[in-house]
C-alpha cells in the first residue's frame, strides 16, 4: 500500500489529537509552539515502516526538540539546528541519556551544596543590565545561590540538566507576564505578592526531571546552535533520509518572539557550558532579529513565488519589507533542505498562516509553490485544528500596537524528493 493510501484510512479529526498531551520527557520545559509529540511519532513511524532504509533525520528548526526526541525514540539518528540557545539547552537535556544512579548522587551533593551556600553566604550575587527590573532582590539572592552551586558541579553533562531545570525556575520567578511571549513587566502589586519558594521548587524540579531523562533510546543525535541556513550550507548534500520540521511562520518579532521568551533564562545560565555565541542576549530583541526574516537577511531569494508577489500588493508598503525579508530567508532554507535530502527522501512540513495587516499571509500555498519549483512532490496533505499548542490568545503586538491572533489551524505537507535542480 502507498503512504497516501495508508493515510487515507485516517479520519481528518484524528490528526487534531484532541486528547493527546505532551507527557513524559516533553513536560520538562516550556517553549512556545511545541509540536504534538504523538503526531510526530506516528508520522515518522509511518515513514520508517514505508521505507526501512530511512535512518537519518534532520529538524532544521528544532525548537523544544519534540520531533528530534520522537525520531530518536523510533531509532533514527537525529540532527537538529536552532538559533535559540534556550531551545538548544532544552533539546540537549532531552536527548542526552543519563544514568539514574549518577544523577541521584549528583542531586544529593547539589542540594547539600545549596544548603551550605545558604548558611555560609560564600557566593556573589549574579548581575546583568537591568536585573532589578526583571527580578526581585530576594529572588536574585536565591537564584545566585543555585547558580553558584550548579557551577561547582564537576560533570558538564550533569550541569546541562541542571541548567535546564534552573532556566524553568528563573522564568517562573521573573517579573515578566505569562500572558504573552514578549517581555512585559507585571503590575507592582503582583510582583510584591509573589511568594518565594525557589529552593523547594528547584528541588522538586530536579527530582521530577530526573525521573524523565534517563529513559533508554536507540538513535544517535547531534545538535547545532546557530543560523540554520549557515549550518545547512556547511553540510554535505543528500545526507538525510527525512527532514521533519515546523519552520517559523513569519519573522519572530511579529509572529512568535521565541527569543524574548528565552532571554531572561539565558542571562542566568552559564553559556560557557554550551557551544553558542552568547552575544545573542546582548539585548532583549537581538535573538529575534537574528532569526529568520531578521537582521541577517540579504534579500537574495532565488525564485520568487508568484503567490508572494500577489500577496505583497495587498498589504501596506511599510509591512512589505519584513514579509519579503522573511520570505527570502525561508526560500533559502527550503532550497537548502531540498539539497540535504537524498533522492526519494521524505520531507514533513507543518505550516500555518498568520495575518499581516489583517490579510492572511498564504505561507502554506507559498510552500506548495516552492515544493513544485524545487522538485518536491506533495504526496499527502493533512489539515488539523490546533488544540493544545502552547500559544497565548494574543501572540504578540505589531509595531502599530495591534495584537496578532494565534493560529488555530495548521497544515502538514508530506513531500517526496523527485529531482534535484
Ligand atoms: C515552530 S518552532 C519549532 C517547533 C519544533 N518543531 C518543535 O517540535 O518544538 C520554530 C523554531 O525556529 C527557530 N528559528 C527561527 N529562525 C531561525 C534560524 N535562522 N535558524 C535556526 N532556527 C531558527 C526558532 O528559534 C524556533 O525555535
Amino acid at each position: 500500500m502507498s503512504l497516501a493510501q495508508i493515510l487515507d484510512a485516517y479520519s481528518e479529526e484524528y490528526w487534531d489529537f484532541k486528547n493527546a498531551k505532551n507527557n513524559g520527557i516533553h513536560k520538562i520545559a516550556n517553549y512556545p509552539a511545541s509540536m504534538v509529540a504523538p503526531m510526530q511519532h506516528e508520522l515518522l513511524q509511518l515513514l520508517v515502516n514505508n521505507n526501512p532504509d530511512y535512518h537519518k533525520m534532520l529538524d532544521p528548526f528544532h525548537g523544544s526538540g519534540v520531533t528530534l526526541v520522537e525520531g530518536q525514540e523510533i531509532g533514527l539518528d537525529v540532527f537538529g539546528i536552532d538559533i535559540n540557545p534556550y531551545a538548544h539547552i532544552i533539546s540537549l537535556a532531552k536527548l542526552e541519556k543519563y544514568n539514574p544512579e549518577d544523577i541521584q548522587k549528583a542531586n544529593d551533593v547539589l542540594l547539600e551544596r545549596i544548603k551550605q551556600l545558604r548558611r555560609n553566604k560564600k557566593f556573589d550575587n549574579h548581575d546583568f543590565v537591568n536585573i532589578e527590573k526583571w527580578f526581585r532582590s530576594d529572588v536574585i539572592n536565591d537564584l545566585s545561590i543555585i547558580r553558584t552551586a550548579i557551577r561547582q558541579e564537576k560533570c558538564e553533562r550533569t550541569r546541562h540538566y541542571y541548567w535546564l531545570c534552573f532556566g524553568e525556575i528563573v522564568k517562573k520567578y521573573s517579573n515578566t507576564r505569562t500572558s504573552t511571549f514578549k517581555l512585559h513587566v507585571k503590575e507592582t502589586d503582583k510582583i510584591d505578592k509573589m511568594e518565594n519558594h525557589i529552593f523547594t521548587d528547584f528541588q522538586k524540579k530536579i527530582e521530577e526531571t530526573y525521573a524523565l531523562i534517563g529513559y533508554p533510546a536507540s538513535g544517535n543525535f547531534e545538535l547545532k546552535c546557530g543560523d540554520t541556513n549557515l549550518v545547512m550550507n556547511s553540510l554535505d548534500k543528500e545526507s538525510f533520509d527525512i527532514i521533519c520540521t515546523s519552520p517559523p511562520y513569519g519573522d519572530n518579532a511579529t509572529t512568535v518572539t521565541y527569543g524574548q521568551f528565552s532571554t531572561l533564562q539565558l542571562l542566568w545560565i552559564d553559556a560557557l557550558d554550551f557551544q553558542y555565541d552568547d552575544s545573542c542576549v546582548d539585548n532583549f530583541s537581538r535573538l529575534d532579529s537574528l532569526s529568520l526574516g531578521g537582521a541577517l537577511t540579504r534579500n537574495n531569494a532565488f525564485y520568487c513565488s508568484p503567490i508572494l508577489t500577489n500577496y505583497i500588493e495587498k498589504i501596506s508598503p511599510n509591512k512589505r519589507k519584513k514579509v519579503l525579508q522573511f520570505y527570502s530567508d525561508y526560500e533559502n532554507s527550503f532550497r537548502l533542505m531540498v539539497r540535504l535530502l537524498r533522492q526519494k527522501g521524505r520531507m514533513v512540513l507543518t505550516l500555518g498562516n498568520r495575518k499581516v495587516d489583517g490579510v492572511e499571509f498564504p505561507f502554506t500555498e507559498i510552500n506548495r509553490d516552492l515544493a513544485q519549483h524545487y522538485g518536491m512532490k506533495i504526496e499527502y496533505v493533512i489539515n488539523r485544528n490546533i488544540v493544545h499548542k502552547r500559544m497565548p490568545k494574543k501572540v504578540s503586538k505589531l509595531s502599530d500596537g495591534k495584537p496578532v491572533s494565534s493560529m488555530t489551524r495548521e497544515t502538514t505537507f508530506l513531500l517526496r524528493k523527485e529531482r534535484w535542480i
